[in-house]
């Protein structure tokens, strides 16, 4: 599967491969990949089914309970092996060598895949408001009404349900140019893609007995005002990761590239030029 991605620097320092979270697209980079320090190559695919990528062949990986309860037996399921095959393609296809990995949320959870796919591709680690763990039962059931939502009402009642907790307070009272381009990026997914990507959140491993072998330089970052993925999480997740540096963004949510995209691309730019 070739992924659409957009690109941004020359490369002779290094590569950093940003993955959106759910359900979004590489634009929700913008501001980063536009922001890189000199000799840096920035690279934001729309991941598999999000964006311009198209949906295509997604896996349905037989037996897995979480992945029934969320999908129907005839619909796709992206599990995050799939994604992070797909990115593993991208890398070999656009950077040199190892590359640095940032992702958000779901992509985190493809980040996390990855590393155990192909542990020789990442060269450092950035984590955005997401986490190891496994979803619960009552995240799994929370997958299931969404998916039913999805096939019934759309993408724009997912955007509307979503929305709320997404962003911080203060965000939606004063960006709505933020607000109103979340909205846009789900609206544009297709139902196809968010209930086959809730089936396979809804049956992903539980990655946090990976964290301690983790021994490439890593930045944990958390939206002080993320509901989702709470700071308290991201707290954990980088006390278990050798060597990992956590940052809590004031005045984000969920969402802290789009946010307060000067501190985010501030914390990024001195991770990569210490490399
Ligand atoms: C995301 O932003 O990617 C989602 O919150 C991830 C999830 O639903 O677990």
């Amino acid at each position: 599967m070739d992924l659409h991605v957009r690109t941004a620097g020359s490369g002779d320092a290094g590569t950093i491969a940003f993955l959106h979270g759910f359900p979004f697209d590489g634009s929700v980079w913008d501001r980063q990949i536009s922001g890189l320090p000199p000799g840096w190559r920035g690279l934001a695919p729309d991941l598999r089914g999000f964006g311009r990528t198209p949906l295509a062949a997604a896996e349905l990986p037989a037996g897995s309970d979480g992945v029934h309860a969320v999908a129907h037996p005839d619909e796709a399921v992206l599990t995050m092996d799939a994604l992070a095959s797909d990115v593993a393609r991208l890398i070999e296809r656009h950077a040199a060598g190892p590359t640095v990995v940032c992702a958000l949320s779901m992509g985190g959870y493809v980040a996390f895949a990855l590393r155990r796919l192909r542990p020789e591709l990442i060269r450092g680690l950035v984590l955005m408001d997401t986490r190891a763990g496994a979803d619960s039962e009552e995240a799994r059931d929370n997958r299931r009404r969404m998916a039913d939502t999805a096939r019934r009402a759309g993408a724009e009642s997912i955007a509307t349900a979503m929305l709320p907790s997404l962003l911080a307070p203060a965000t939606h009272e004063r960006n709505p140019d933020v607000v109103a381009r979340v909205r846009r990026m789900i609206e544009g997914t297709s139902p196809r893609t968010i209930i086959a990507a809730l089936a396979g959140m809804a049956a992903r491993p539980d990655s946090s007995p990976d964290l301690p072998a983790i021994d490439s330089p890593a930045l944990v970052i958390v939206g002080a005002e993320d509901t989702i993925t709470p700071p308290e999480d991201a707290d954990a997740m980088a006390a278990a990761i050798p060597h990992a540096r956590l940052v809590v963004v004031d005045g984000a949510g969920h969402l802290p590239g789009l946010e307060q995209p000067e501190p985010v691309n501030a914390l990024i730019s001195e991770f990569l030029t210490k490399l």
